[in-house]
């Protein structure tokens, strides 16, 4: 069987019939290597016997130069991606249609821009008058970011050749249109495609390329999950359709920390920073009141106060409601079953409500004491002081388990005013702040000091 050989680029990445010096397509000199295919290997034989391409070999102690990452100057963004946009790296921002993901994107192209880096915004959703009406609202018509509204992504690809970028952003990926798949756009196959070719052409090329990609419930489109081990960086941009705050969370950072959230408030001139998300989470809360706790949480490398509001009432169903915003449910069934068990305090027969006020979602365990506070607060209608803040982590005993940060948690929580904090008694001396803590063992002891004997 004739060896069958291909001629590949190692710069552009186009193939050649035969060997050269230089490669017509790009220019570049000695970048021509040849291939074998694995499947030109004889019939029966294995792998091995096969002829590939030796593989660069190198050892961990090679020494690389730092990464030059460039900022974004928008502070929220630029810490959710660890300080600042990698060269070369593949970015996903995935959202719900409508959340803003869109806005978020034209605004940090403009900021960029406006540094004098080149940005191309790729837009297969609207067309450029439509970009360019938003960027007016935006106040952001005199940055120098090139629109094109192109689904065509063989076309894209070859003007991203010509113009080399720093930036180019796609939104949205499922738009993109690869004509070498016979699939429909936004099906499994074209999604992974386009996303394959545009994050390997970018690394090739030393492009930045931040992906859009719509959550779909319905599963017509393809969701951005199928995409997401391929890239650098996935960010999902979250947030209530009815409220004005919307929150960046990094969810996989190959350059950073993953779980660094940015918070920004959509307002009619697009999306504003937040820099003080604590102030703004805890806006509305004046006076004490009953099933409503505030939790010194750890978002990322940040601390953050949220309000955790509770409400119980009886119930009309023979299987009451449990009703969770922005919390685990199975989390809320663990710490109404501990309440029960462990401390004799039933929830049978009764609604439970449970809601994390303004729209931010909390995963971390050391939430569970503020919870179980706001639950026991609302059925008992007895408010905590308002100026106390609560946290640690509930085991099935009833135990209070030791979680991280404590001293960032209670400065973040001196610096809002607030004078006494609940924290569990098994942890590390805390280094002294100006914050009154009340230590507690267990759930039990916690009760007994926040509520006293409890009215059965
Ligand atoms: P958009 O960025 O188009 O969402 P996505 O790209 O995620 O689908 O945002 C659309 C919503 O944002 C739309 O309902 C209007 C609102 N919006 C504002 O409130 N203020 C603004 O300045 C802009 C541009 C949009
Ligand atoms: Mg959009």
């Amino acid at each position: 069987m004739a060896k069958s050989s291909t001629y590949t680029c190692t710069a552009c990445g186009v193939t050649h019939k035969k060997w050269a010096g230089r490669c017509e397509t790009c220019g570049e000199w000695n970048s021509i290597t040849e291939e074998v295919a694995l499947s030109a290997g004889p019939k029966g034989k294995t792998l091995g016997a096969a002829k590939g391409q030796r593989v660069e070999l190198s050892s961990l102690s090679s020494q690389d130069a730092p990464l030059q990452r460039s900022l974004f100057g928008i502070d929220e963004l630029d810490r959710v991606l660890g300080g600042g946009l990698v060269p070369a790296s593949a970015i996903l921002v995935g959202g719900d249609p409508g959340i803003g993901k869109s806005t978020l994107l034209l605004q940090a192209a403009g900021a960029f821009a406006r540094q004098g880096k080149k940005v191309l915004y790729v837009s297969g959703e609207e067309a450029a008058s439509q970009i360019r009406m938003r960027a007016d609202r935006l106040n952001m018509t005199d940055a120098p970011v090139q629109l094109a509204a192109e689904t065509n992504l063989r076309d894209i690809l070859t003007t991203l050749d010509n113009e080399r970028p720093d930036l180019v952003i796609i939104d949205s990926i499922q738009t993109m249109w690869a004509d070498h798949v016979g699939s429909a756009p936004g099906s499994v196959s074209q999604v992974r495609a386009a996303a394959h070719e545009l994050t390997s052409f970018a690394k090739r090329r030393g492009i930045s390329v931040v992906l859009v990609g719509h959550v779909t419930k319905d599963g017509q489109i393809a969701g951005p999950r199928v995409i997401e081990h391929m890239v650098d960086t996935v960010l999902y941009f979250e947030g209530e359709r009815g409220h004005q705050f919307r929150i960046l969370r990094a969810v996989k950072n190959r350059f950073g920390p993953a779980d660094e959230i940015g918070v920004f408030e959509m307002t009619s001139g697009g999306l504003q920073q937040v820099l003080n998300p604590s102030a703004l989470f805890l806006s509305e809360r004046d006076k004490p009141t009953s099933g409503s706790v505030v939790f010194a949480g750890i978002e990322g490398t940040r601390p953050v106060l949220v309000e955790i509001q509770a409400l119980v009432a009886k119930s009309p169903l023979a299987t009451p409601r449990r009703t969770v915003v922005g919390w685990d449910s199975g989390r809320l069934a663990m710490i109404l079953a501990v309440l029960e068990a462990r401390c004799g305090i039933g929830f049978g027969g009764m609604d439970v409500y449970l809601n994390i006020a303004g729209g931010i979602k909390i995963s971390e365990p050391a939430a569970d004491l503020a919870v179980a506070a706001a639950l026991i607060s609302a059925l008992q209608d007895h408010a905590l002081p308002a100026d106390s803040v609560v946290f640690g982590e509930i085991s099935l005993s009833g135990a209070l388990r030791p979680i991280s940060q404590p001293e960032n948690r209670l400065k973040e929580a001196e610096k809002l005013g607030f004078a006494s904090a609940y924290a569990p008694s098994r942890m590390k001396t805390i280094a002294k702040t100006g914050i009154d803590v009340h230590k507690v063992d267990d759930l039990a002891a916690f009760i007994e000091n926040c509520f006293g004997q409890l009215d059965d």
